[in-house]
């Protein structure tokens, strides 16, 4: 690839690090403050028309499908629509009901991978809406689509998406905003949302400063042959994210589940040598995670917590500032990509082109 790497020694720290001005670049020009919304120019998609949708179904994969289950619960909690997200490739081999009140939103970084593709043509010759949330200004997913939002996240050059990540999810925040505003948001909550969105950019820079002491954690974990990750609603699909790229990078073995589930299986596997990565957000579930921390603590697990606060139970926390619970996730995903990276480093992986992975799978 072309593009100066700028000192760093891998595209995916370059990208790691671009997170605050990327996530300044989605925002920008987008904001209204004076009716406490955002404009999403490219949307195509009138008052009258939002208030109509029923449901909203979201495809994507890999990463971007994790980035959908974040938009979805984001869409629910902000504008009350029936949401989910679901990977594109099992969607299209499952002769889905196709339903006229659904908006079927695509989630690509390249937008060009196959099974997204496949599935908004399927869509659209069905008659249903398909928008797009698309990093690559005019690729084929992005033509395809009847509007949608752009990530502007900028290239992205390593495999493993983190920039584009992230700000496909503050992308998602926005269009439930806006969403949100059209429907029964209050002015007083898109306000206070907005807010939260402006802070974002300087969180995220102060929480990449953390990342020597996130390099000796890494450390500490890059032995371990499997590692769980858990979160509880707004912090599962943190933990699966947070798991794949842990996979796709140092090639440990990863699983995330639900907290809640943990009693109803995965306990069983609990012991000193297999780590848990818990996300912890002082949220209405917070005392519900503790619990779970407990159990994992009875069972002589190890917990590396990413939390708002250092939790008693976790043998390590990483300490994550706060800002409104509906964004919670984009935060929380930040410092699990540099331990990913930093776990896959000292194990001394190919970290920018992992083995069998391509950045984006245009066939079949
Ligand atoms: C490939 C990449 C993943 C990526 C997925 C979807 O599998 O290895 O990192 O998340 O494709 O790519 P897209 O460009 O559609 O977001």
């Amino acid at each position: 690839e072309s593009y100066d790497m700028g000192g760093h020694d891998t595209y995916m720290h370059k990208e790691i690090s671009e997170q605050p001005d990327a996530v300044d670049r989605v925002l920008r020009g987008r904001i209204d403050d004076r009716f406490s919304t955002v404009h999403l120019g490219g949307l195509n998609l009138d008052p009258r028309e939002a208030r109509s949708v029923r449901r909203i179904k979201i495809l994507g994969c890999g990463t971007s499908y994790h980035a959908g289950q974040i938009g979805a619960q984001m869409i629910e909690e902000l504008a009350r629509i029936p949401s989910d997200a679901e990977p594109a490739s099992e969607f299209r081999y499952r002769n889905p009901v196709v339903d006229p009140d659904t908006l079927y939103i695509a989630v690509s970084q390249s937008g060009e991978t196959y099974d997204v593709l496949a599935a908004v043509q399927e869509l659209k010759r069905k008659g249903a809406r398909v928008l797009g949330v698309v990093n690559v200004v005019g690729s084929a997913i992005a033509r395809e689509t009847d509007g949608g939002v752009y990530v502007h996240a900028g290239p992205e050059v390593c495999v493993v998406s983190t920039k584009c990540f992230t700000n496909t999810v503050v992308a998602f925040a926005l269009l439930a905003l806006h969403l949100g505003r059209i429907r029964d948001l209050s002015v007083a909550d898109g306000k206070r949302i907005i807010a939260g969105l402006r802070k974002l950019p300087a969180q995220i820079a102060e929480m990449l400063e953390g990342e020597a002491e996130i390099e000796k954690l890494a450390a500490e974990y890059a032995g371990a042959k499997s590692m769980m990750f858990i979160g509880r609603v707004r912090g599962y699909p943190v933990a699966r994210e947070a798991s794949l790229k842990l996979k796709e990078i140092s090639y440990i073995h990863a699983e995330a589940y639900p907290a809640s589930e943990l009693k109803h299986g995965p306990l069983a596997l609990i012991e000193p040598a297999l780590p848990t990565v818990a996300i912890v957000p002082d949220d209405d579930l917070l005392d519900k995670n503790r619990a779970a921390l407990e159990e994992i603590k009875a069972r002589s697990g190890r917990i590396l917590a990413v939390a708002h606060q250092v939790q008693e139970k976790a043998d390590h926390t990483i300490v994550v500032p706060k800002n409104e619970v509906e964004l919670d996730p984009i935060l929380m995903g930040i410092p699990l990509q540099l331990f990913a990276y930093h776990t896959a480093k000292a194990m001394g992986r190919d970290i920018d082109k992992p083995r069998n992975l391509a950045k984006s799978v245009t066939v079949e």
